[in-house]
């Protein structure tokens, strides 16, 4: 429906009234973040940006000098010294969501810096001061398993400043809708390329996922020889599979009989890696109601679909029809191909595709009770502009994990961090632990009760205000070697098991 409407109000003074509405529509499960912006803004496709209070604690806001519009003309850099600085997004688990993740102009540095998703790396990201106006832009897919998303930088070196310009969370549909990340792969976005159409990018409010689809991509669309074909006027069910826009499966590009149609793979890197590739189809020719159409999809030269007859696949006209691969090995030598049957009165028909980068599954997260103990932690130590997970990707500067499937926390070392406040019952949660280190800061209270950590090798609470009886289950931590009691306002007896143990060093 178009915003601009014509009102014939008498037939003496025909008058054309035109009024532009920006249409700003419910966008549900949308959060677009304006990194370093401090306003609230429409945009002309209608979506609605804030700033990122409360989704990150760290970093500090930069106007850059670019002339970039917004969310771009802002950015947070996080010059502190950790090696992990994370925004967290509300999720809803086991469900699909896309991040996108844009980076601008650092006008002020060199930088260089890891983006994480989740537990995963996802890339390294480069600028070199005054490179470059053009945004890099990463789009992951990928499934939750908890209700947060952790989307985070880290530093390659101490040198490094990271930044980010924007942060784009867009739910997706779940029954439908990339069925592989259901087995925790990640997608990496390369492209959504839409044939036939006059218009460089469709996005939301066409498209109600927010994807890019693109009508001139280097390399990849448009091919050669195609004759464009639109059928705007025409509805086309495009819900099938990934969902393509309508407006995307209105146009395609069609070919002459007897043409076959080759996309070089040459805009991929030169080494073998795992790709998702879909390829959208819908006939939207009115020739081909009286002629056939039939076609088969080569990968690399091998045949992976034959007699693709459009029309009869999605059962009828003016129906999408999805031919997806969810892991198919391509480099830049190879080539998709449509090629037409020998009997096929028309040639091939494409009206979109995708192609993506399919990770392994990711990393889990953090085991959850450790990750529970260690929000008390926070909590109680005044640590809790630490976001992100606590092991991976990048840990805390803090912790160290072990590399089990579901990672523990083997190691807090909080020693010298001018921490404040009294120990939370939860440490003795951190079953895992082999190394516990809070000395030298300026905790009070008693010590809470230790006694399941039974991994506990090293315990040093030395130089606090800590007050209250040296614990007796201390004598029977199974695996203790050094514990580091002094400089504090213990009282009570020293429990004489602990004297007398010949394996523990003890002050
Ligand atoms: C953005 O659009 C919404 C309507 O969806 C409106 O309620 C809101 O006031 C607008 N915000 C701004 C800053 O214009
Ligand atoms: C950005 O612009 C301001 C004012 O125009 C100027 O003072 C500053 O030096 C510029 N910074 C860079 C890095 O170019
Ligand atoms: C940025 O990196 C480039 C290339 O490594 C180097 O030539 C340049 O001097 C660096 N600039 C700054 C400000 O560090
Ligand atoms: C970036 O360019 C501006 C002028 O174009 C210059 O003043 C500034 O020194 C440059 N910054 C770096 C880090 O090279
Ligand atoms: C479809 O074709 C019509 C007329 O040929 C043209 O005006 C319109 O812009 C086209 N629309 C699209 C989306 O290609
Ligand atoms: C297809 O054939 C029918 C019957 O012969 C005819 O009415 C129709 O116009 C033809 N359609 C096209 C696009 O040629
Ligand atoms: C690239 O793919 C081709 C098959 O299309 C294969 O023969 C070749 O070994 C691959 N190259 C690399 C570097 O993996
Ligand atoms: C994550 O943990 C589950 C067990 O809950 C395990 O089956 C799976 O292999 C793990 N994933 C990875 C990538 O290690
Ligand atoms: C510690 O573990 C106990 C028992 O599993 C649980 O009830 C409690 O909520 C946990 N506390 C924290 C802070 O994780
Ligand atoms: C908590 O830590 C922040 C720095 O992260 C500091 O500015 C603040 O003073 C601390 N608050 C207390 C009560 O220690
Ligand atoms: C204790 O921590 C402070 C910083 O919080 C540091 O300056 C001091 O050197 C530390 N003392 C010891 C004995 O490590
Ligand atoms: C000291 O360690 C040895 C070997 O690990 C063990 O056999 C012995 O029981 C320990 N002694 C005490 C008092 O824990």
């Amino acid at each position: 429906m178009s915003p601009c409407q014509q009102i014939i109000v008498a037939m003496i003074m025909p008058l054309v009234l035109c009024v532009y509405v920006p249409l700003t529509r419910a966008q549900p499960g949308f959060v677009s973040i304006d990194c370093g912006s401090s306003t609230t803004y429409n945009d002309t496709n209608g979506i609605t940006w804030v700033p990122d209070t409360g989704y990150t604690f760290t970093g500090r806001n930069y106007v850059t000098n670019s002339t970039t519009t917004n969310p771009l003309h802002n950015l947070r850099y996080f010059p502190e010294n950790r090696d992990k600085n994370c925004y967290v997004l509300p999720a809803t688990p086991n469900n699909f969501y896309m991040v996108r993740v844009s980076f601008l102009y650092p006008d002020f540095l060199n930088s260089s810096f890891r983006l994480e998703m989740e537990a995963q790396l996802a890339a390294t990201i480069t600028f070199q001061a005054n490179s470059s106006t053009i945004p890099q832009v990463y789009e992951a897919y990928l499934s939750t398993t908890r209700d947060t998303i952790y989307v985070c930088l880290a530093r390659s070196t101490t040198a490094d400043v990271p930044f980010m310009s924007s942060l784009e969370l867009r739910p997706l549909d779940t029954n439908n809708m990339y069925k592989i990340l259901a087995q925790g792969n990640y997608l990496y976005n390369n492209f959504h390329a839409n044939f036939g159409s006059p218009t460089p990018i469709i996005r939301y409010p066409d498209d109600p996922y927010d994807r890019q689809w693109k009508n001139n991509i280097p390399g990849v669309n448009p091919i050669s020889n195609q004759l464009a074909i639109n059928t705007t006027s025409v509805f086309v069910d495009f819900n099938h599979w990934n969902k393509v826009p309508e407006i995307v499966m209105q146009t395609a590009d069609s070919w002459p009989k007897g043409q076959s149609v080759t996309i070089t793979n040459s805009f991929l890197p030169d080494n073998n890696n795992n790709y998702y590739i879909a390829f959208d189809f819908a006939e939207i020719s009115p020739e081909a109601e009286n002629q056939s159409r039939s076609f088969s999809l080569a990968l690399n030269d091998r045949t992976v679909t034959n007699n693709i007859f459009v029309a009869n696949l999605a059962g009828g006209m003016y129906v999408a029809y999805e031919l997806y691969y969810p892991d198919v090995l391509l480099n830049s030598t190879g080539t998709m191909k449509l090629n037409p049957d020998p009997t096929s009165q028309l040639g091939p028909i494409l009206n979109a595709l995708e192609l993506f980068v399919l990770t392994d599954p990711a990393p889990n997260r953090t085991f959850l009770a450790d990750v529970l103990a260690i929000e008390s932690v926070k909590e109680s130590l005044n640590l809790t502009s630490w976001t992100g997970d606590p092991c991976v990707y990048t840990p805390y500067d803090w912790i160290k994990c072990n590399n089990d499937i579901i990672p523990r926390v083997i190691t807090v070392d909080l020693s010298n961090y001018n921490s404040m406040g009294i120990l939370p019952e939860a440490l003795n949660n951190l079953t895992a632990l082999t190394k516990l280190w809070l000395n030298n800061n300026s905790l009070r209270g008693p010590i809470p009760n230790l006694s399941a950590l039974t991994n506990l090798q090293s315990l040093r609470l030395e130089d606090n205000i800590l007050t209250g009886d040296i614990p007796t289950w201390l004598t029977s931590l199974p695996s203790l070697q050094e514990l580091l009691l002094s400089n504090n306002s213990l009282a009570g007896p020293i429990p004489p098991a602990l004297l007398k143990n010949t394996n523990l060093t003890f002050e």
